[in-house]
């Protein structure tokens, strides 16, 4: 009987040799698929011996890992396994695994913070648990209750709680990632995977503490893997990749965050603007909180809309250009000082104007994140 992942379809127990865990009855019975996991079934075994957390102003990022890890299993046969809590561990997995083969993985970026008040919060977590399951969708991973998820990492944050940095410029970046286990070569979807969470406290994405811009190396090639053209960037003397695409070189992402750029549009209005998700642009979190900000703002245009290297660079003869930032989780607002652009530099003012705009995004987000700020964007760990 073909049964697919996450689907409410009963199974006959022979199926499993009532091997299951399941708790089947006997053969001939009836049993459901797990469709999630539950965090009510957690089982938690805590690490014996803990490590000596680092000193929060020298981390460097995603180099630390906690005590523990979560970690569930899924098969196509038995649905999810119960969640485990456990002493962070090297994976073992066969070597045939499609994650190793045919990438079927994918993982999630956040925070969680200790606040002003020493309570700590993750930032709209919701967001990043929408956009792990349609990734699972998109990449023919299983689906889980995002609820349960959720819930099963805020104890793994509160188990390695003394781990989340005091202090408001460092944070505990969590890493939930989820990979085809199957053990099979062929380009097919997984029947088995595996779901982990791991925890690195990380510091100040600015060593300085203030905003050190940087300059891109503009690139119209779609590279396969983008680390290939982040070591070109860096060769031409620019610390990022600024990805272009379509003929017209449409401006879409900065290395690994989304893109705005505030200025005077063809219109004379004051605008701030980013690409539309149109499928190549990813929903990035930091994007649509900086959208959410600005529109309740109410004090200028805020458009979600095409870009092209012509128009920054007509605007920039226009002076129309005021700043250029990337944002993501690691730095939330990053400045963009230049943009190396078929062999020539282009100076962007974004320093110049302060940054007025950014360090007013970065304050505001980081008021929130650490608690001086009440907001129903965050949730609280403990
Ligand atoms: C390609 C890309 N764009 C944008 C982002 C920023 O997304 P977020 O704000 O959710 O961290 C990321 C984050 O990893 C990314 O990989």
């Amino acid at each position: 009987m073909a049964s697919q992942p996450g689907s409410a379809e009963a199974r006959a127990c022979q199926d499993c040799n009532h091997e299951c865990s399941l708790s089947c009855s006997g053969p001939g019975e009836l049993k459901q698929m797990a469709e999630t996991f539950k965090a009510k079934d957690l089982i938690i075994t805590r690490a014996t011996i803990l490590k000596e957390k680092p000193d929060p102003n020298n981390l460097v990022f995603g180099t630390v890992f906690t005590d523990h890890m979560l970690i569930v299993e899924w098969s196509l046969k038995f649905g999810w396994e119960k969640p485990q809590i456990k002493p962070l561990e090297n994976l073992s997995l066969h070597p045939g695994s499609s994650a190793l083969h045919y990438a079927v993985e994918l993982f999630e970026g956040m925070k969680a913070y200790r606040g002003v008040d020493e309570k700590i919060r993750l930032f709209r977590p919701d967001l990043n648990m929408d956009r792990m399951l349609r990734s699972a969708t998109r990449i023919t991973l299983p689906g889980f209750d995002k609820k349960e998820l959720l819930k099963c990492i805020q104890e793994l944050v509160k188990l390695d709680k003394e781990w989340v940095p005091y202090s408001t410029s460092a944070s505990l970046y969590v890493r939930p990632t989820l990979i085809g286990t199957e053990p099979s070569l062929g380009v097919k979807k997984p029947t088995k995977a595996l779901l982990f969470v791991i925890l690195s406290p990380v510091g100040p994405y600015f060593s300085s503490g203030s905003f050190n811009p940087v300059s891109l190396w503009a690139n119209p090639n779609n590279y396969g893997a983008s680390i290939f053209a982040q070591n070109e960037a860096l060769h031409h003397g620019c610390q990022q990749v600024l990805w272009l695409y379509g003929e017209d070189h449409q401006i879409t992402e900065v290395g690994t965050m989304n893109l705005f750029l505030y200025w005077i549009n063809e219109d004379g209005e004051d605008e701030l603007a980013t690409p539309p998700l149109d499928g190549i642009i990813l929903p990035g979190v930091t994007r649509q909180s900086i959208l959410d900000l600005a529109h309740k703002w109410d004090e200028l245009k805020v458009t979600e809309r095409y870009l092209t290297m012509n128009d920054l660079i007509v605007a920039l003869k226009e002076n129309r250009v005021k700043e250029m930032f990337g944002c993501g989780t690691a730095c939330v607002v990053c400045p963009v000082s230049d943009v190396l652009y078929k062999g020539e530099n282009i100076h962007i003012p974004t320093m110049e104007n302060g940054p007025k705009l950014a360090t007013r995004i970065l304050n505001q987000l980081n008021d929130i994140q650490y608690g001086r700020e009440e907001s129903d964007w965050t949730i609280l760990v403990s």
